[in-house]
């Protein structure tokens, strides 16, 4: 799957040969935006090859990763998975939602979420979720440009730096 947008960027799923570039991608997202994460850099930077392997989760009936390319480059990026047991097979949720700061305003990540919402309409799944830290009004702007509504608040979701951080949990609905 590949969509063409304008100013060239492209939306498209993860291949294997985007190993390297992830993983440049992924750590570059959680040290510059530590509180937006509940991964740690300094944790992630040790991860061996084969971490960043599963982690590059190719397209399946399980889960998604899709990126934002310009000129060859990965500019952002955006993750999807669902659990398979029978019982939750509708529910969704997005991880990883990172834009790389030169390139943000520009609605990317509006893009990558609706990539993801995409791969979940073929799956048939009726309710996607995600968190996002209370004080971070971009990304929440975009969710609900995105339509996604909050639901909740989980207090101290993040820990950093000896600060808590609370999450808004966030949720749509996919109508058929
Ligand atoms: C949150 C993030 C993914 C949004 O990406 P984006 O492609 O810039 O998203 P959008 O273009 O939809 O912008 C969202 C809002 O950010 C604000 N914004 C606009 N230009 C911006 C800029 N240059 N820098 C930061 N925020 C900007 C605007 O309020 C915009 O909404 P609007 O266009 O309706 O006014 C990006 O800022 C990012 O990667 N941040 C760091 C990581 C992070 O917080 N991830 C979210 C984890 S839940």
């Amino acid at each position: 799957m590949a969509t063409q947008s304008a100013n060239e960027i492209k939306i498209r799923h993860a291949t294997l040969t985007d190993i390297d570039s992830f993983r440049e991608l992924r750590l570059e997202a959680l040290k510059n935006n530590p509180t937006a994460f509940g991964q740690d850099y300094d944790e992630n930077i040790l991860q061996p090859q084969t971490y960043w392997e599963t982690t590059l989760t190719i397209n399946s009936e399980e889960q998604a990763l899709f990126f934002a390319e310009q000129n060859k480059q990965l500019i952002g990026m955006t993750g999807i998975y669902r659990r398979m047991s029978k019982k939750n097979l509708h529910s969704a949720g997005i991880w990883g939602v990172y834009v790389k700061h030169e390139w943000r305003g520009h609605h990317i990540a509006e893009s990558l979420i609706q990539a993801c919402l995409n791969w979940a309409r073929q799956k048939n799944i009726v309710i996607v979720k995600l968190g996002v830290v209370a004080n971070n009004p971009s990304a929440i702007r975009c969710y609900k440009r995105c339509g996604f509504t909050t639901y909740g608040k989980e207090p101290k979701a993040i820990s950093f730096n000896s600060e808590y951080y609370d999450e808004y949990l966030m949720s749509i609905e996919i109508k058929y």
